[in-house]
């Protein structure tokens, strides 16, 4: 019998990540190297007026704006390029890059740090969505500080709304979220023996840091060399953020000529890096006398932070999500990406769509509880299925399993006895979510802007290399990228290389996001791996590729937003128990159940990794990472005051997945990295929803919060 792709195997990287063997960047050493500290704004916002830098020793410099050869730019090209390498008269956020002290000794960099003076002349920030949007202390950015305002009509609201018997209004509000990732954020730079000036970084995408870097020192992109480096974890938050660090760097290892290295401690990497952006979603949903849903006007607010950096596809995400696996009629969605004068907030696992899921599946519940109807069957009326309308009106082409998850996970859960037994306010609940992640970029991120490139090669002692710019950041990819090539070639997983990449070795096959490693870059991997069967017999070097194109049947406008925003959809249920305690509202979690369809898994023991971690990080989200912004400095500042859960706050995770293969990934592979993140916060704040018998509005829902919905009735 052939083995099945989805059969686990040893998992490639887990004996060096789990013994301690694996060297991350902070373990190797660069001969003759110097370290950079950065010098930060103490100032939200503010006009710097002078910068007094001290005395330096023999051996020791200070780098900023002034030092960006001619020819380069201060701009760090992102998806935007708004973001300044150094921050040159204006400050925007506390934290903001000032310049860079660079030399061999890391605390007297501090001492010396300590000892800079910069004067500012103080302005009001704008801190929250509401101050922005009322323009306080002037405008950040344009003239309203919305860098991205969207407006999506599906059917007809306004006649919806007209005919409406009800209308309900909600609103829901999501908070920040920290990534904390195995280790923080690290680059080095160094000139290299052919001209080149090397990166090395621990981080998701090093053709995104060869362009930025590119651009600040207006080189071409090919006198960047980037290296990836062991990578613990990432989350999102090294998708842009060494690009943050990586500029400066380079301007700095430029004016110097030695090798720099930049590491951040934890209490650096909370304070000053990128988080989830928080949001408030605002929901007016119209009923008939029936109480049926017959239109909704939805209201989106991202707080995206100093510069825009990816907001804007943040937000895209969020409102294409925003309905999720709804086919509600006649809807109006309006989105905003608001600026503000604190930390840019960028990618997270999810990119916008835990938001908009979050906020979907509570206002739906709320719906429920209000009409007294059951919560299972009032969603299920509104499922969508394949050929249902999206709320960018493209079309579902995969078949739908929800109804067949949902009664998994009734099976495996109880929720439909318990939501019926248990009764509200009595301290025990059960909450439903569903939902689903589109896998890839959204819109024409794909076909237009990545046009992503895999390349194989045999060598003549039959051992494979294959050429991707994806890394290994804790979700399992060189084991399952290796397994789907071993397996079309039939050759033993250990034949086929896959090495950390390097933009000089390897073609881009785009960015390590959207959950798209897999789903698209997968796919390429498995056409490669045909290709070069049909060439095994060569004796020669055999070297294929093969390149992205849209699946058949997919169209998207990029300027009307209308059709289909992603090419197929990972599906999810999760269902969540708790009990609350009476006296101190502390919530213990008593079942986790999860249903997912990523189409076929290329290893099941790596999903289900991927399911416990996503759904655990989410509860982290949903009821105890709270992390508050005061004055642009966020109060959490360490991992005693930023609490992550840990495996003992949770009982063991019941997973289950219904296989749904999709015609255009590896083996029927779909995207499943950040669907597992997307549907638990709903679950469990659903689930104290019932326990208290009243409404939760926003998360994180901790006991404080529960205490005031409880006691202000
Ligand atoms: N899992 C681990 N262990 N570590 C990570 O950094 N990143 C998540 C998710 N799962 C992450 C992870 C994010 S943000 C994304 S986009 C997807 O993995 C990427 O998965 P893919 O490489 O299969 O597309
Ligand atoms: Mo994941 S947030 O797309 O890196």
């Amino acid at each position: 019998m052939k083995t099945r792709i989805s059969t686990p195997i040893e998992r490639v990287d887990a004996k060096e990540k789990a013994g301690g063997s694996a060297r991350y960047l902070a373990d190797m050493s660069f001969e003759g190297m110097l370290f950079a500290k950065t010098l930060r704004s103490a100032e939200a916002r503010a006009e710097i007026t002078g910068v007094d830098i001290p005395e330096l020793p023999d051996g020791y410099f200070y780098i900023d704006a002034r030092n960006i050869p001619a020819g380069g730019k201060n701009r760090i090209d992102m998806i935007k390029d708004d973001w300044p390498v150094f921050a040159d008269r204006e400050v925007r956020f506390a934290g903001e890059t000032i310049g860079l002290l660079v030399g061999p000794d890391r605390k007297t960099l501090n001492r010396l740090r300590d000892k800079v003076k910069v004067e500012y002349r103080k302005r009001e920030p704008a801190l929250t969505i509401d101050e922005a949007l009322a323009l306080k202390g002037g405008a950040i950015h344009g003239e309203d500080n919305i860098y991205a305002d969207y407006h999506l009509v599906k059917g007809d609201p306004d006649g919806a709304f007209s005919r409406a018997a009800r209308i309900i209004d909600d609103r829901l509000d999501t908070g920040y979220q920290e990534h904390i990732y195995m280790e923080p954020q690290g680059v080095v730079a160094k000139p290299e023996e052919d001209g080149k000036l090397g990166i090395y970084f621990s981080g998701q995408c090093p053709f995104y840091i060869r362009h930025a870097v590119a651009g600040t020192l207006g080189v071409p992109e090919e006198d960047i060399r980037v290296q990836h480096v062991v990578t613990g974890g990432a989350f999102g938050g090294k998708e842009h953020y060494p690009d943050v660090i990586s500029s400066p760097l380079a301007v700095a290892v430029r004016a110097i000529g030695r090798p720099i290295g930049c590491f951040f401690d934890r209490v650096e990497d909370i304070c000053f890096t990128p988080k989830r952006h928080p949001s408030e979603i605002l929901f007016r949903t119209a009923l008939d006398e029936s109480g049926r849903i017959i239109g909704m006007d939805i209201d989106v607010k991202i707080n995206a932070g100093a510069y825009e950096s990816c907001s804007m596809v943040v937000l895209q995400r969020a409102i294409f999500s925003v309905n999720s696996v709804y086919d509600i009629p006649n809807v109006r969605i309006r989105g905003r990406a608001v600026a503000t004068n604190n930390v840019p907030s960028d990618a997270y696992r999810g990119f916008g769509a835990p938001q908009g899921l979050f906020a979907m599946e509570m206002h739906m519940s709320h719906i429920a509880r209000d009409l007294q109807r059951d919560e299972k069957e009032f969603k299920t009326a509104y499922l969508i299925r394949k050929g249902g309308l999206t709320v960018t009106n493209g079309l579902i082409h995969e078949e739908v399993k929800l109804p067949e998850m949902l009664e998994k996970i009734d099976a495996m859960s109880g929720y439909s006895r318990k939501a019926e037994v248990f009764i509200p306010g009595k301290w025990r609940g059960i909450g439903l979510s569903l939902f689903n992640h589109g896998s890839g970029f959204t819109g024409n991120g794909e076909q237009d802007l990545i046009q992503g490139v895999v390349r194989m090669r045999k060598r003549v002692d039959g051992r494979v290399d294959l050429l991707v710019s994806n890394v290994e950041m804790g979700q399992g990819l060189q084991t399952t990228f290796r397994k789907i090539a071993a397996m079309i070639l039939e050759i033993p997983v250990d034949k086929v290389v896959y090495n950390d990449p390097n933009t000089g070795l390897v073609p881009d096959s785009g960015p390590t996001c959207a959950s798209r490693s897999i789903a698209i870059v997968g796919y390429l991997v498995q056409e490669a791996a045909k290709k070069l069967k049909t060439r095994w017999n060569e004796s020669d070097i055999v070297e294929v590729s093969h390149q992205y194109e849209t699946p058949d049947g997919i169209s998207w406008d990029q300027e009307t937003f209308q059709g289909d925003a992603y090419p197929s959809y990972g599906w999810g249920v999760n269902v969540v128990e708790v009990e609350v305690d009476p006296l101190t509202y502390e919530v213990t979690t008593r079942g986790i159940w999860a249903v997912h369809d990523v189409g076929v898994a290329i290893d099941d023991k790596i999903v289900e990794g991927q399911v416990d971690g996503g759904i655990i990080q989410a509860l982290g989200y949903g009821y105890l990472e709270k992390l508050e912004s005061k004055d642009g400095m966020y109060q959490q500042r360490t991992m005693a005051d930023y609490v992550i859960p840990t495996s003992m706050d949770f009982p063991r995770i019941e997973s289950a997945l219904v296989e749904n293969p999709y015609e255009f990934g590896p083996y029927g592979a779909k995207g499943a990295g950040e669907l597992v993140f997307d549907g638990a916060a709903a679950a469990f704040a659903d689930a104290v929803q019932m326990a208290v018998d009243r409404n939760m509005c926003r998360i994180p829902v901790t006991p404080e919060y529960i205490m005031e919905v409880r006691d202000n009735g």
